[in-house]
């Protein structure tokens, strides 16, 4: 089989922002404890995080981190982080069925962020409480002080403020396991009062609105035109969260789903621009894709927590999704789309990055370990930064019951400032053929192959674990640069990324 493209330098979809491969963590089963922080571990640090993990958390270079929810955020008391450690309380989280010790709040969490080299993205929580919680938060975290929440802060051992940048106003507020779920309008309302609130300590501020949970949801798309329509000229961002699965056991079906992740983006895209348009606004509001991934392989294994069988355990092992080689695939091709909508989708993040449906994984005690989606998430990280590149594409493709001529190649192309590399990030989503590609490069110049990684030939079942990494890069070979022309072989199910210079 063959396909056909051209792309050329000057055709710039948008400068892609780093933040569009940011992550997540949240107090949610083994994340933060026996993840980030486990202090008995041999390579915990002085504030008790683990430094392997650290290590493989700087070799993804994440640019941000949200934190400290996701659903737990929706009943979660922030102070019950602060201050002596011994004194801190035990509490219920309603969202997860667990405990949780507090023994990790946000001084910590702040020490563990400068130490993995990544920014800080916070959520308040507007599920059981509102705008004071909030407004407090804020103070807490970016006054410098003289007041009583920027003074508890230096009292209890941080003199800066830490200046976090983006603040998310709740979680999946239009979700009815959210502990107090909102209607579009009173979400509406107490978001932009919080946002108001927020504001007004520091206009410079970035906030992101609640958007729906997945494009699934009965209340999508009319809880983005309702909240946008309160919201709009208060925030920044909407967020968008969308999870991927293949309970089916289809692949064909399976890696087309990103054709519904760019249907969903584009449909809030033209909302935004719809209450833009409304509101008579200069302003720009765009996408922060801040829930994403693949999640599904745990879910009847985690009833067992989540239905209360087993008590309030404290970082009981949940949503341990062990990833295999299809997974791969398909997180390849929706870095793609976010490449592809780097325009409206700004900020991204991978849910979660430790433990909890992550890249990275711990043994308690143990050793930290690559799952196989670690590697298409640090190529996209490292090589992904830059100007996204329209490609134009002839290719055969496929239709499933919700898209019609999916292409069988995936492609988005980055174009990086810095060293004026250009790259690619290919999936073949064909089960049996190989696709001979070929690809005119307008505007570049002479360009050699400087980089070629695949990841191919191994079952979509293969995973890896503690002990082996069965699925993981090695060098592309056959790729050719020459002419103007890009000409390369995708085996069938192959991830590819070739760096061009
Ligand atoms: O990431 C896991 C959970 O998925 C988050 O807590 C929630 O926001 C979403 O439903």
């Amino acid at each position: 089989m063959r396909a056909a493209g051209t792309v050329h330098s000057g055709y710039v979809i948008s400068t892609i922002d780093p933040r569009l491969y940011g992550s997540f963590i949240e107090h949610l089963g083994r994340a933060v404890y026996t993840g980030i922080y486990e202090p008995d571990h041999p390579t915990a640090d002085r504030n008790g995080m683990r430094q392997d993990v650290i290590d493989l958390v700087r070799e993804l270079d994440v640019p941000i981190v949200r934190y400290p929810g996701g659903n737990f955020v929706s009943a979660y008391d922030w102070e019950d982080g602060i201050g002596p450690r011994d004194q801190r309380p035990v509490r219920l989280d309603l969202a997860w069925h667990s405990s949780e010790s507090n023994q990790v709040g946000i001084h910590e969490f702040a020490d563990w962020a400068e130490a993995a080299g990544t920014e800080m993205m916070l959520a308040v929580n507007l599920g059981s409480r509102g705008l004071d919680a909030a407004r407090a938060f804020l103070e807490y975290v970016n006054h410098p002080g003289g007041s009583y929440w920027s003074d508890l802060r230096r009292k209890n051992g941080r003199e800066m403020p830490w200046g976090v940048k983006m603040w998310c106003l709740g979680n999946e507020m239009d979700g009815p396991w959210q502990i107090g779920q909102k209607t579009a309008d009173e979400y509406g309302r107490i978001a932009f009062e919080t946002a108001k609130a927020m504001r007004a300590f520091d206009k410079s501020i970035e906030l992101v609105v609640c958007g729906s949970s997945s494009p699934k949801m009965p209340t999508y798309p009319a809880w983005e035109a309702t909240v946008l329509d309160y919201t709009y000229d208060s925030i920044d961002y909407i967020s968008l969260h969308m999870y991927f699965d293949n309970h089916a056991g289809n692949t064909a079906d399976y890696l087309a789903q990103n054709a519904r992740l760019d249907d969903y983006i584009g449909t809030i895209a033209g909302v935004i621009a719809y209450t833009k348009a409304k509101k008579r606004s200069k302003k720009n509001v765009y996408i922060s894709f801040d829930e994403w991934n693949v999640w599904y392989h745990s879910r009847e294994a985690d009833k067992q927590v989540l239905e209360g069988r087993e008590g309030w355990p404290h970082a009981a092992a949940l949503l341990e999704d062990i990833y295999n080689f299809e997974d791969v695939l398909q997180v390849g091709c929706i870095l793609n789309t976010f490449i592809r909508r780097s325009d409206i989708v700004k900020v991204g993040c991978l849910a979660q990055l430790v433990n909890v449906i992550a890249p990275i994984m711990t043994v308690a005690g143990g050793p930290a370990w690559r799952q196989t989606t670690f590697f298409p998430y640090l190529y996209a990280s490292h090589y992904g930064r830059g100007n996204a590149l329209q490609l134009s594409l002839d290719c055969p493709g496929y239709s499933t019951d919700f898209a019609e001529d999916v292409p069988y190649l995936d492609v988005s192309a980055v174009e990086t400032e810095k060293d004026g590399a250009l790259t690619f990030f290919i999936v073949n989503r064909h089960q049996e053929q190989a696709i001979e590609f070929e690809l005119a490069l307008q505007g570049f110049g002479e360009r050699k192959v400087i980089m070629d990684k695949v990841i191919e030939g191994h079952g979509l079942r293969d995973v890896n674990g503690p002990e082996k990494e069965a699925v993981a890069p090695r060098e592309g070979t056959g790729a050719r640069a020459s002419d103007g022309r890009l000409n390369v072989t995708l085996a069938p199910l192959s991830y590819r990324m070739i760096r061009l210079g």
